[in-house]
């Protein structure tokens, strides 16, 4: 730290700086714009602009109060950090006064540059408490169970309630709040008008454990006199179909935590006058069926216009046909609490690119992207005309919709018309579908394009990264991902959207998660999605294969691979955000896991083949995908213990447990040791002893047989550094060499793609590393792009020009981010941004150049960015006639370690002088044949000549 505030000092004197001192914006609690949150110490963050270069925060002050008029220094009734030292601006966990539920927090911060100089006040940011204690909801779970109208061969798919309540607001109002949440899936109405904009409220938990709530401030919907309360409810994940146990033919298909989906919700009102009014779901409530015939989230949605009941969600409806609510049982050991994901929401349109006449007089629409949504439709008819629509991700060479690989999961969409003549519009409320292309049949007249329009959903991350280059596969490649990222991170992070399957697999998620945090601010999603996995804890302390985990199949267990997601991935979000909280919070969890690794090791820290044999299938899912002899599912579990260890041992130094810290850090090397003993040869290779297999019997792919000389067994060496670093070199080689044998094609699965080129980098190997990611030939990812991917797909040829589906068409998801993990490499290797700090506080910028020489295949431009904690990172290199053109952005409060790839330091100009006479950055040595300086905020040039 001290080096790093002197070589910010020594460097302020030469800037040329206009706005001077320091600004926070984006004002952020518990990761989010003005939220509100249960958090009882809600952690504060922002960002800071500065005209100046090499700024840096010395010190901040934060105030917070309990009205905008006391957010002053004389009057900030709830916290007054006064001035605190230090460089801190994310993490700040609130320390003033207890507080209460409801209390709104007013806010704002500002902060001390580099010479002491306090910088303005940001503007006011806030945060509301919602409701602290369980008990202070008084609201019933209500509903109407309709389960018996669920008629249908092969689905049963009963009709969504309709939930109503008239309510008198006797005066003005101050302000009014609505809490809800649903056992099942809700959407809320006040006079006919939607509360909020979140879709698939309120989200998937383990709901025995607990349930999340929404609040909304309904102020300036109410008004006095009658209004309306109005609410339809769906079976969701609570009750309705879980598509995996269709897919393997569970005995149980549906209703995994009730049959009957539930309603509780609570309004609050504070009048002018300061007196108060709660209205509340009880047996006073309306409950009817209404125009949604069936309601399902993987099955779709059917609904009969002429059966909406007109009115029904405003006020003055007659509602005294309708049958009284039914009240049904809490679970007291049940949680309740603010939603602490981002809200899943329509994140983007998308209009019809081309349309279809199909035989029949349906029609298929192209949305021209494949994507995780419903669609709109804008339609005419006569009463009882029926409008059937289906999805598919692709289409068949005759132009029929592909939809094989949906397998059980109907994906169908009925609209029956009212027969309006001015036409009618809708979209489903509580479905959705992963798909490019839809059916639509039953129309009575050939559409035009805006018959349709595509609705994007997806939790609403925000967008943090970019990549761009001069290579078309690689940016189509880029898009790919990050649909695909869209596309399957919906309140959890699922494996794929379209198919019966759509859940939270352990190993997907963590082998991309990393690559997620490129893209997208995922730290609230994963903030939710990790109370996920920790609630999904097995009873021996194994972390499922899936997150949420009801009871889909009665085998499933635990697999090597997936079970430790619930290591890695806080470890992920640690690593971008800094956040320790998910750390401290999960290392009862994490601990048990770990000692349910040495549980099973036996003693002997290192899991011999066949330590596995006892779960289903034999070894767990291995490495997934892959091509040729396995890799021991025995070995790679043995390399993720260490890894997991290593982890756990950061982690502890993060949250200053020292005993744990060196508890792991002795496991780690004891793992090691055991690892390298039995697995590897003299020579430093990896073997295994194949014949303890026998015929592989009961393994995925097991009949392939198994050898430990792979390339997912060094590449996953080398990334979690499972060899001396002495022997890295050596397994580079064999990496190498695997791959020069194999025609330099890979042949890793899910759990060897994705540190591949990690680790070819990390051995020297970046040429090829290059190859491998710009080649067009199968199996590679710009094979995918070259068959016309919009997304990432299951398998490298899940389609190709040539052979359409070739393969089981129904193991083919178009959207599986699992390969997608490649992104990781992208920015930390290509365009080599890389965290060396938690929260990029400090980071690299090391970009690896592309070969040269390669034309249109190559690449010679490439710029990514990234919006941190701190603010924006952007790296960005050009290989252009007069030479390399390297371009960085450090934002203010970091410092970045640049390396320029020259060891020349005579041929190196930074902006514009040379680089060792250079005052805007310091020079700090050589390595490698790179020359690397040191530089704090600004915007910096290199050429390199
Ligand atoms: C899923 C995967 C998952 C796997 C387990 C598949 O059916 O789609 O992505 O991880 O099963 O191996």
């Amino acid at each position: 730290m001290k080096i790093l505030v002197s070589l910010l000092l020594s460097a302020c004197v030469f800037t040329g700086a206009n706005a001077k001192g320091l600004d926070p914006t984006y004002l952020r609690c518990e990761y989010k714009v003005n939220p509100v949150t249960d958090q009882k110490s809600p952690r504060l963050s922002w960002e800071l602009q500065s005209g100046e270069n090499n700024q840096v925060q010395t010190a901040y002050q934060i105030l917070v109060a309990s009205t905008p008029e006391n957010l002053t220094e004389a009057k900030a009734d709830l916290w007054n950090t006064n001035k605190t030292n230090g460089r801190a601006t994310y993490q700040i966990e609130y320390k003033g006064k207890p507080l209460s539920s409801r209390t709104i927090c007013y806010w704002k911060v500002r902060s001390w540059d580099k010479n002491g100089v306090p910088g303005k006040w940001s503007d006011a940011a806030s945060w509301e408490m919602g409701l602290l204690a369980k008990n202070e909801w008084k609201a019933d779970w209500i509903g109407l169970d309709l389960d018996h109208l669920g008629k249908g061969k092969i689905y049963h798919l009963p009709p969504a309630p309709y939930l109503r309540k008239q309510v008198v607001i006797k005066k003005g109002l101050k302000k009014a709040r609505l809490y809800v949440t649903a056992l099942g899936l809700y959407e809320f109405q006040i006079n006919g008008k939607k509360a909020g904009d979140a879709f698939l409220t309120p989200g998937w938990t383990d709901y025995d454990k607990r349930v999340y709530y929404q609040t909304y401030d309904v102020t300036s919907d109410l008004k006095p006199g009658e209004n309306a309360l109005a609410s339809q409810l769906s079976y969701g994940w609570y009750a309705g179909y879980l598509g995996y146990s269709l897919l393997v033919q569970n005995p149980v298909v549906r209703a995994f935590y009730g049959k009957v989906p539930l309603l509780k919700a609570q309004l609050e009102v504070e009048y002018s006058d300061g007196t108060k009014e709660s209205f509340m779901t009880d047996q006073t409530w309306k409950a009817s069926t209404g125009a949604i015939l069936e309601s399902d989230l993987l099955n779709g949605e059917t609904y009969d216009a002429r059966l909406e009941p007109t009115g029904w969600n405003k006020g003055g409806f007659d509602d005294s046909k309708w049958e009284k609510a039914q009240v049904f049982a809490d679970k007291p050991e049940r949680l309740i609490q603010v939603y602490p994901g981002p809200p899943v929401k329509v994140t983007q349109t998308l209009e019809v690119k081309t349309i279809a006449d199909r035989p029949g007089g349906s029609y298929i629409f192209d949305m021209g992207q494949n994507f995780a949504g419903i669609v709109g439709i804008k339609v005419k008819g006569a009463a009882g005309d029926t409008i059937r629509l289906r999805f598919g991700e692709k289409l068949h060479p005759d132009g029929r919709l592909m939809t094989e690989n949906l397998r059980m999961a109907r994906a169908t969409d009925t609209y029956i018309l009212k027969g309006d003549p001015q036409g009618e519009t809708w979209e489903p409320q509580f479905t959705f579908h992963g798909f490019q292309y839809v059916e639509l049949a039953g129309l009575g007249y050939k559409p035009g394009k805006d018959a349709i329009l595509g609705l994007v959903i997806g939790s609403d991350t925000p967008k943090t990264g970019s990549f761009e280059t001069d290579n078309a596969m690689v940016n189509q490649l880029y898009s790919n991902i990050d649909w695909t990222q869209r596309a399957n991170y919906i309140d959890i992070p699922t494996d794929c959207p379209q198919r019966d399957e759509r859940i939270g697999w352990t190993g997907d998620a963590q082998v991309y998660a990393k690559s997620a945090t490129f893209n997208r601010d995922v730290a609230s999603f994963f903030t939710k999605w990790v109370v996920d996995l920790n609630d999904a804890q097995r009873k021996d302390g194994s972390y499922p294969v899936y997150a949420p985990a009801p009871d889909l199949r009665k085998s499933d267990t635990f697999s090597p691979g997936w079970m430790e997601a619930g290591i890695i991935c806080p470890y992920q979000i640690y690593r971008a955000y800094g956040d320790t909280r998910m750390i401290s919070e999960g290392w009862p969890a994490m601990s048990r896991f770990m000692d349910f690794l040495e549980k099973r090791s036996k003693g002997g820290y290192v899991f011999k083949e066949n330590a596995f044999a006892d779960i289903d299938p034999k070894g767990g899912f291995g490495d997934w995908l892959s091509f040729g002899k396995k890799t021991p599912p025995d070995m790679l579990a043995s390399f993720y213990y260490a890894y997991c260890a290593d982890l756990m041992a950061e982690m502890a130094g993060a949250v200053n447990n020292q005993k744990d810290f060196q508890k792991y850090t002795q496991i780690g090397a004891k793992v090691r040791k055991a690892v390298l003993a039995h697995y590897s040869d003299a020579s430093g290779k990896f073997k295994t002893d194949a014949k303890a297999y026998g015929n592989g019997a009961g393994y995925v792919d097991g009949a392939l047989g198994f050898t430990g000389h792979t390339q997912t067994a060094y590449a996953n060496a080398i990334y979690m550094k499972i060899i001396d670093k002495s022997q890295t070199k050596k397994s580079g080689d064999f990496l190498v060499a695997l791959l020069k044998e194999n025609g330099n094609k890979l042949g890793t699965g899910f759990l060897g793609a994705k540190p591949l080129l990690p680790a070819l980098s990390a051995t020297g190997n970046t040429d090829l590393a290059y190859r491998l990611f710009l080649s067009k030939e199968f199996p590679s990812w710009g094979f995918e792009v070259e068959q016309g991917s919009t997304t990432i797909w299951e398998r490298w040829d899940s389609f190709t020009k040539e052979d359409g589906f070739k393969y089981n068409a129904a193991m083919n998801s178009f959207s599986h981010y699992a390969f997608g993990a490649v992104c990781e490499w992208m920015f930390g290797n290509a365009a080599g941004i890389q965290a060396t700090q938690p929260g990029f506080a400090t980071f690299d910028i090391k970009p690896e150049i592309a070969p040269d020489g390669m034309g249109k295949e190559g690449i010679n431009h490439l710029k990514a960015s990234l919006v941190t904690m701190n603010g924006k990172v952007v790296s960005e290199w050009e290989r252009g006639n007069s030479g390399l053109n390297l371009k960085v952005n450090v934002p203010v409060n970091t410092v970045a370690r640049i390396h320029i790839p020259s060891e020349k330091s005579q041929q190196i100009l930074a902006n514009k002088e040379n680089i060792s006479k250079s005052k805007s950055v310091k020079l700090i040595g050589t390595e490698n044949g790179h020359t690397i300086v040191e530089a704090g905020s600004g915007s910096y040039e290199f050429v390199v000549k």
